[in-house]
């Protein structure tokens, strides 16, 4: 036991005098200006996306709860199931998201693309935040 201690102690001061390691770099989140993101943010309002996907994006739209499956909270980045950088976000409001059901959300194609991207920063922009 007291081996253990010391073995653990020793590791403790021997990784204290490591040089300071480079720390795996976090996922570089795409830095947008905030009109850009106002702008995304409008999209999202005119477009009607707040129904089902909340004011906010946190998935409770005033119909969310009659979907299934249910918009998920965009700010939780570990729920995209197709993709969560803006070209793939991007993507999926031109694409849609059914399912095999036909279930889900019909894409939007009528949205141009640098209106679609600008909504997608937005969305990107929700993910990790509080
Ligand atoms: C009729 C309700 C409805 C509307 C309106 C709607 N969505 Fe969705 N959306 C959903 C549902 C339901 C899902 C989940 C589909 C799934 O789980 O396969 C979804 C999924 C998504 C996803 C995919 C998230 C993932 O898992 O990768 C994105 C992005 C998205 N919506 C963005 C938008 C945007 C932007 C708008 C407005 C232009 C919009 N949605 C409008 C219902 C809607």
């Amino acid at each position: 036991m007291t081996r253990l201690y010391f073995a653990a102690l020793f590791s403790l001061l021997m990784a204290c005098q490591d040089p300071p390691k480079q720390k795996a770099e976090p996922p570089q989140r795409p830095q947008f200006t905030a009109a850009e993101l106002e702008k995304g943010q409008a999209l999202y309002k005119k477009y009607g996306c707040a129904v089902c996907h909340g004011r906010n994006g946190r998935g409770n739209g005033q119909i969310a709860r009659t979907l299934n499956p249910r918009p998920r909270d965009f700010h939780d980045p570990t729920v995209y199931k197709y993709g969560r950088s803006v070209a793939a976000v991007s993507r999926t409001i031109l694409k849609g998201a059914l399912n095999e059901r036909g279930m889900g959300m019909p894409g939007y194609p009528q949205i141009p693309e640098g209106e679609r991207k600008a909504i997608a920063a937005f969305i990107v922009s929700l993910q990790g935040k509080n």
